[in-house]
């Protein structure tokens, strides 16, 4: 469907079906072949600007999946290095390519739910990728910016990828309110849920939250081009 090696579309509706960690367990192998995963050319900036101010001794990326954002933390991490997921097929395939990855950090995973974690104020940096669509607007967001605080030692950064206010006209605002009244439908007749939404986590809103949590937000943009020019870079500093 995206690519000769990625899942077939009765695979992605298999996956749809499934709750989203089983979901993710029946598309680990093929889920490098997909949009899902972050493009390099997006973790390629962020972790230069990580790197650019100054060492990291300790990271963490919370909904790691294949690892796409935990092979740059790797790099820039002088410590260790712990990725956070859901889904241990996901992880599995991140332990194998974190084996090849350059860096002299020690690598641990885990299996853990990223909104209810307590990694005690261990690390200087915790990144998050692509994930955001699967935090549900309102409680579960808190949830998962006191589980990002509690990861952060007093200065630490929370660093993301996300996008500005979107535009109510535009069609695509409209497709995306459309798959996600969608995946609700879906939720409300079946179980396990499985929970993917769109226009999540925008800067305003991740703005907001992050503030009343006790971080300092500081937004840049234009610093991809092209397809990827609406991205913004977040580092939000615990105070
Ligand atoms: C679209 S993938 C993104 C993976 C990777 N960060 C990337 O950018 O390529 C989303 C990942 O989030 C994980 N996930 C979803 N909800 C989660 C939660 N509450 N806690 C931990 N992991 C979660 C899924 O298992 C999946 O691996």
């Amino acid at each position: 469907m995206f690519h000769p090696q990625g899942p077939t579309f009765a695979e992605l509706a298999q996956q749809a079906l499934s709750g989203t960690t089983q979901g993710y367990d029946l598309l680990a192998n093929k889920f490098e072949y997909t949009p899902f995963r972050t493009p390099d050319a997006l973790l390629e900036v962020v972790q230069d600007r990580i790197a650019a101010q100054g060492p990291v001794a300790r990271g963490v990326d919370l909904c790691c999946g294949t690892g796409a954002g935990l092979a740059h933390l790797k790099q820039v991490c002088t410590e260790e290095v712990l990725g956070v997921d859901l889904s241990q097929g996901m992880l599995d395939v991140a332990q194998a390519r974190l084996e090849q990855t350059p860096g002299q950090a020690k690598v641990s995973l885990m299996q853990s739910d990223a909104l209810d974690l307590d990694l005690k104020e261990r690390f200087d940096v915790l990144t998050c990728f692509g994930a955001f669509g699967h935090i549900l607007e309102g409680e579960q967001e808190e949830r998962f910016v006191q589980s990002v605080h509690r990861a952060l030692r007093a200065g630490g950064r929370f660093v993301f990828i996300t996008s500005g206010k979107p535009d109510p006209l535009s069609w695509r605002v409209w497709a995306a309110k459309a798959f996600n009244a969608s995946i609700h439908a879906r939720n409300a007749v079946m179980d396990p849920p499985f929970h993917m939404y769109y226009l999540t986590f925008r800067l305003p809103r991740a703005t907001e939250l992050l503030e009343a949590a006790g971080f300092e937000v500081h937004a840049e943009r234009g610093l991809w081009q092209d397809k990827f020019r609406g991205a913004i870079l977040v580092q939000a500093t615990k105070r």
